[in-house]
């Protein structure tokens, strides 16, 4: 029997957060053995928000040498850069056509884009869950592991397949979204009521993965928390969401349950808790960190495992699209 295909992908825009690597990438690394895996550097989607060519071209180098040095392995898995592979703007086209305008409007991160971009609401931004539909359509992925924020786009990326299976029969698996118990949904350190990410305005909602070590723990020891005067240490989002925050990078930078964290704080303080979660991340990204920096040197060396993980990619990649053509007349 052939293994399950799983596919994912982050935008190589503006360095990875930790909400990035323990929503997504570090469940990446952990399903290279049971499945098939394709992970990408989803540029296209990058460039919906206006870029700098040459950083935009620095950041592609700098996400695959972070996603090789998380432990995304390219003999295992196909590591690729989107652009790299033109059926996945080629199959978006065809979907568009079979999305509505109406569906599009209510995905919720196009709202809040849109809401945050006034001056550049382009036709990609609205567009971005059809494309993110092509590239996982593409492959016939069986799993989709995302954070929490991309289940209504994995949602329509299901609804677009069965419309278009209905309409051709059989073409597209429908896929499912794999999304972590811990850590799908990890929410920004000085507003903890919204989710930590990358294009945040304001740079201490976000830890880099990147980062330096010292500029961590500012950022971690400056969380927000509450005003509880107890200073009180348990797991509630709602009305703890600093605190259950730091229970959650807590667990997932330790391996520990929250349940088992929180009796451990019965007796501490906010300052604490804090100082744990600094150390916590800082010791998990630091090897990571290494690897990085020596991996980034050798673009030459990046620039084959991009070239041999498109090719891997291409295959599947034609083949569907070329079902899909057939299906529709062309
Ligand atoms: P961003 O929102 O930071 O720009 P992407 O759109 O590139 O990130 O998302 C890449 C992956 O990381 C997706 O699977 C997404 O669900 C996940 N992700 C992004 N932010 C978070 C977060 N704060 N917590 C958990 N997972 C996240
Ligand atoms: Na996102």
């Amino acid at each position: 029997m052939s293994k399950p295909i799983v596919l994912s992908g982050c935008q190589p825009s503006g360095g990875l957060t930790i909400g990035n690597y323990f929503g997504a990438i570090r469940n990446w690394t952990k399903l290279q053995q049971e499945n098939e895996c394709l992970f990408m550097l989803v540029d296209l989607h990058a460039i919906t928000v206006r870029q700098e060519p040459e950083l935009l071209r620095e950041r592609i180098y700098d996400g695959l040498a972070l996603y090789l040095a998380c432990g995304l392995d390219p003999e295992k898995s196909a590591v690729f850069v989107q652009s790299h592979v033109p059926e996945h703007a080629q199959l978006a086209w065809a979907l568009n056509c079979y999305t509505q305008m109406g569906e599009l409007s209510r995905m919720t991160q196009y709202k809040d884009k849109s809401a945050k971009n006034v001056n550049n609401i382009n036709v990609g931004l609205f567009d971005y869950p059809v494309l993110m539909a092509a590239d996982v359509l593409l492959y016939q992925a069986n799993k989709v592991p995302v954070g929490n924020d991309q289940k209504q786009h994995l949602e329509l990326t299901r609804d677009i397949a069965d419309r278009f299976n209905n309409l051709y029969g059989d073409t597209f698996v429908v896929p499912d979204p794999f999304i972590p118990e811990v850590g799908a949904r990890i929410m920004s350190l000085q507003e903890p009521t919204k989710k930590m990410s990358k294009s945040d305005d304001n740079p201490n909602n976000y830890v880099l993965m990147l980062e330096e070590p010292k500029k961590i723990e500012k950022k971690i020891k400056r969380a927000m928390t509450d005003s509880d005067e107890q200073a009180r240490i348990y797991f509630d989002p709602e009305e703890k969401a600093g605190v259950s925050n730091l229970l959650t990078l807590l667990s997932c930078a330790t391996g520990e349950s929250v349940e088992s964290l929180v009796p451990q704080y019965e007796d501490k303080m906010y300052g604490h808790l804090k100082k744990d979660v600094a150390e916590a991340v800082v010791n998990l990204l630091e090897p990571i960190q290494t690897r990085y920096h020596e991996l980034r040197k050798d673009e030459a060396a990046l620039r084959q495992i991009m070239a041999i993980g498109a090719e891997k990619a291409s295959v599947r990649a034609a083949e569907t699209l070329k079902t899909v053509y057939d299906r529709i007349g062309l």
